[in-house]
């Protein structure tokens, strides 16, 4: 098959969170099984771009209408990870790539319709036929309406739409205005019951505007709906958890799937990293506890017992990922004879002021540390060296940290939802088979649930260190690689080309 993924982020060039990850992942292991697969990304300035090989300017201009103008793209291509990725470098006065980040803009409801337009301009002038347009969270949610109002009928036919949304809450509301600019016809859908977002009256929701596309047109937008997990999947579809789309969800449950992520376990392998001190697999721990002694130091935490357990915590500080929780779990840490260290940074100024309150109050204590930043390189380094990993998570997608964490023999101390339900097993849960159990788990998101599991993990890991050496062994070992799940992408992508062959939909 032929899959086009467009999207917003791709690690490790243009990576805020996990985003980045999949879409790397999934499209090496799609790539693996004998697929053509390209990517298409924004140009946007604080790209990596030493890590992008054989990097140049195609000989194309890509025009592209917004706001009744007709802009000119300079589209870039090169090699990242061994996939052709295109880079769309739009030539508007908002400059609108030109921010040095890659969201958070007062005009992103502008700057990714007007991105997804462009992508599509992209597909049509460069002749491509893709079998599968995927696109990735709200910021590409255009292209499918794009595609079959103005697109299909341009000779652009042959695709099918996977639209996958890899966090509910995240739907970027605009004014109904914005939507026009790409050229997208909002008459016909400006009511209320179909693509008025319920909490703010007069704005536009774009994840119900696809919504709107499946019941108007019988599945016409988005051939193929998915989501990170299968436990999120369900969760989703519950007013709680619905993000105001459970209704929708429901209505449309036979094309809408949960879908486990997976790691690239070549860019998360202890045994080959290199920005580890020393490289370590299953089968030669030593490795692990010299990282742990190199982070220790390089950060200044007491390394004068060995065997103080460290926890890490790497995350984007922001209420999902349970906040509350993991301040308490500092706290509570270092009280039990632990050691703790958060790698993070908050996009929400008052969560940031509060973390660097917390991050000064232990600057200079043995046993605590909180960098509050963006580090590809320290990530690497805390997984690695860490003992235990914890994800107090409020909601949780699908979560990559709790998968590379065991991937590096850090054991996960996680709560129960979403992605994490469905990877990590607690050691005491008798209704899981024994093999499965891999980690810590909590239900309740307060206090109290999170000491039950992590007091039992930290009192695990003192009184049997035999049995907790196993289970590090073990959790290095189980298979977090795309294969699995690329493997359901594929068979969801082919299913649905074949029914496209046979004329339904
Ligand atoms: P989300 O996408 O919701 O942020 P995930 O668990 O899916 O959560 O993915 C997070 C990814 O971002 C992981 O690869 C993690 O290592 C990385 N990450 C998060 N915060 C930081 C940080 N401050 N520095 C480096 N990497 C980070
Ligand atoms: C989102 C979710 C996270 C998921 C990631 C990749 O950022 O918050 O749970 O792992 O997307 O799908």
């Amino acid at each position: 098959l032929h899959v086009i993924h467009i999207a917003a982020e791709m690690a490790p060039v243009a990576k805020v969170g996990g985003l980045g990850d999949v879409l790397t992942g999934l499209s090496k292991a799609l790539q693996k099984r004998g697929h053509l697969v390209e990517i298409i990304l924004p140009k946007y300035d604080c790209i990596q771009y030493e890590r992008i090989h054989d990097f140049r300017a195609l000989d194309m201009v890509v025009e592209s209408y917004f706001d009744g103008r007709l802009f000119k793209n300079k589209v870039w291509v090169g090699t990242v990870e061994g996939l052709p990725v295109y880079f769309i470098e739009p030539h508007h006065p908002a400059n609108f790539f030109w921010r040095g980040q890659l969201y958070g803009e007062h005009d992103d409801f502008k700057r990714f319709p007007f991105s997804s337009r462009a992508a599509l301009e992209l597909l049509l002038q460069a002749g491509k036929k893709p079998d599968i347009i995927h696109c990735h969270d709200w910021q590409t949610a255009f292209v499918a309406p794009l595609y079959w109002d103005l697109y299909a009928p341009k000779g652009l036919n042959s695709a099918r739409i996977c639209f996958t949304c890899h966090n509910f809450e995240y739907q970027g509301t605009a004014p109904a205005s914005e939507l026009a600019s790409c050229g997208l016809d909002v008459h016909h859908l400006n009511r209320p019951d179909r693509m008025q977002d319920n909490s703010a009256h007069d704005r536009v929701n774009p994840l119900k505007l696809l919504r709107l596309f499946y019941s108007m047109l019988v599945q016409l937008f988005s051939n193929i709906v998915t989501t990170v997990s299968p436990t999120y999947a369900q969760e989703v579809r519950t007013a709680q958890g619905g993000q105001g789309l459970h209704a929708t969800l429901n209505l449309h449950s036979k094309k809408f799937v949960g879908v486990l992520n997976g790691i690239d376990t070549d860019a998360w392998n202890p045994a080959l990293d290199s920005y580890l001190k020393v490289q370590y697999s299953a089968n030669d721990l030593q490795g692990k506890l010299e990282n742990k002694a190199a982070l220790r130091k390089h950060l200044g935490l007491s390394s004068a017992d060995v065997k103080r357990p460290l926890v890490g915590c790497i995350t984007r500080l922001v209420p999902q990922k349970g906040v509350h929780l993991i301040r308490h779990a500092i706290y509570r840490t270092v009280e039990l004879g632990g050691q703790f260290i958060l790698l993070g940074s908050s996009p929400v100024p008052h969560i940031q002021s509060e973390f660097e309150g917390i991050a000064n109050h232990f600057r200079s204590h043995e046993h605590a540390r909180l960098v509050l930043k963006y580090d590809e390189s320290l990530s690497h380094t805390i997984y690695a060296a860490s003992d235990m990993f914890i994800i107090p998570s409020i909601f949780e997608p699908c979560g990559l940290t709790q998968m590379i964490a065991m991937r590096y023999g850090s054991i996960p101390i996680a709560r129960k939802t979403g992605g994490l339900n469905d990877s990590v097993f607690d050691i005491d849960d008798d209704t899981i088979p024994v093999q499965f159990r891999n980690g810590f788990t909590f239900l309740t998101p307060d206090e109290q649930g999170l000491n039950s599991a992590l007091e039992r993990a930290l009192y695990h890991y003192k009184n049997n260190g035999e049995g907790w050496q196993q289970l590090v062994q073990k959790d290095m070992n189980i298979d977090f690689s795309w294969d699995e799940s690329s493997s359901q992408y594929e068979e969801l992508y082919e299913k649905s080309v074949a029914r496209a062959r046979t004329g339904s939909r």
